[in-house]
């Protein structure tokens, strides 16, 4: 197998099933050598019998590319180091970490119990910090010692976490907060030589089985617009060195349609050069607020 990404070792969380299960695959079409890593829990985290990593790289050597399992816990010390050391030492080397493991408690705000918080804060949040870092701690040593990588790291964010999604508080906070990680990973790095982006996807999977049952129909064309494998290309290309240049961008990516998302940016601004009055800053808040863009609607709303 050869492609964009020929010779390069890339690491997948959560690539047993769903989208990286598809990145992991498309990367190994590319010519990647593939950790595939995943831990084999249930839809709300529970722990599950046993890992999906290994049929997945099952399936990567059958169709001829090369691949190891990591059935670690990505949101611990222990399993991020260990992933990213299984990447050293089964092939040497690391350039391209993809996070994108992870999994939903849903509740309303008032019926949000803290350990549904803390589980997904968790998962999302410190599972793609932990990778990162034990990633990147690695690159710095390469740039160090004079061998300068053209590494890529591919965050996974939600249209929930750009726009906010009813039912969706802990997994909404936590996709803002790897747009953030993302956003300041993109500067910190690049003088190592690593490129960090993200992408909100959306698919069908069995996270989004309900929320897409209208998309789980036999598509009419022939393009199931709902698969996950539409979402990889783009992952894959920005996990490649082909995407040089291109850092601290957040994509969506559906079907065959790829958007750049913009971010907060300053919009209407008053500066009185002195304090305002509680009265004051209404009426001028009001003002500013009929001069700026409205902001997109919550999903769910
Ligand atoms: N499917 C969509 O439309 C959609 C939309 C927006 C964002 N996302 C995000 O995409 C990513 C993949 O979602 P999916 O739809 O493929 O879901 P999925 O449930 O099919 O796959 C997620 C995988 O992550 C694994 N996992 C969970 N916790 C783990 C841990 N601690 N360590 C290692 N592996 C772990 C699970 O075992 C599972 O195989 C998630 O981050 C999700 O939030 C998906």
């Amino acid at each position: 197998m050869s492609g964009i990404c020929d010779g390069r070792v890339v690491v997948v969380t959560g690539a047993g099933r769903g989208l990286g299960r598809a990145h992991a695959l498309a990367f190994a079409a590319e010519g990647a050598r593939v950790v595939v890593n995943d831990l084999g829990v249930g839809l709300d985290g529970e722990r599950g019998a046993e890992s999906p990593a290994g049929a997945v790289v099952a399936e990567i050597r059958a169709a001829g590319g090369e691949a190891v399992a990591h059935g670690g816990d990505i949101a611990t010390a222990d399993g991020a180091a260990s992933l990213v050391r299984t990447a050293l030492e089964t092939y040497g080397g690391l350039d391209t970490l993809v996070s994108n493991a992870g999994f939903l408690r849903d509740r309303m705000l008032v019926n949000l119990g803290e350990d549904d918080w803390d589980a997904v804060i968790r998962v999302h949040l410190k599972g793609h910090f932990l990778p990162l870092r034990h990633a990147a701690a690695y690159w710095r040593t390469e740039a160090k010692a004079g061998r300068i990588p053209q590494a890529r790291v591919v965050h996974t964010s939600s249209g929930a976490g750009l726009l906010g999604s009813v039912g969706q508080g802990n997994y909404s906070a936590a996709k803002a907060g790897i747009v953030a990680l993302t956003l300041v990973a993109a500067a910190e790095l690049a003088r190592y030589g690593v490129q960090v982006n993200a992408v909100a996807p959306a698919a069908r999977t069995r996270m989004t089985a309900r929320a897409f049952a209208q998309a789980m129909a036999a598509p009419a064309t022939g393009f199931d617009a709902m698969a996950a494998e539409n979402v990889s290309p783009l992952v894959v290309w920005l996990g490649s060195a082909a995407s040089a240049g291109v850092t601290g961008r957040v994509f969506e990516a559906e079907g065959g349609r790829i958007t750049v998302m913009e971010g907060w940016r300053p919009g209407p601004a008053a500066d009185k050069g002195a304090r305002w009055t509680p009265a004051e800053a209404g009426e001028t808040a009001r003002e500013l607020l009929a001069a700026a863009e409205p902001p997109g609607a919550v999903y769910g709303a």
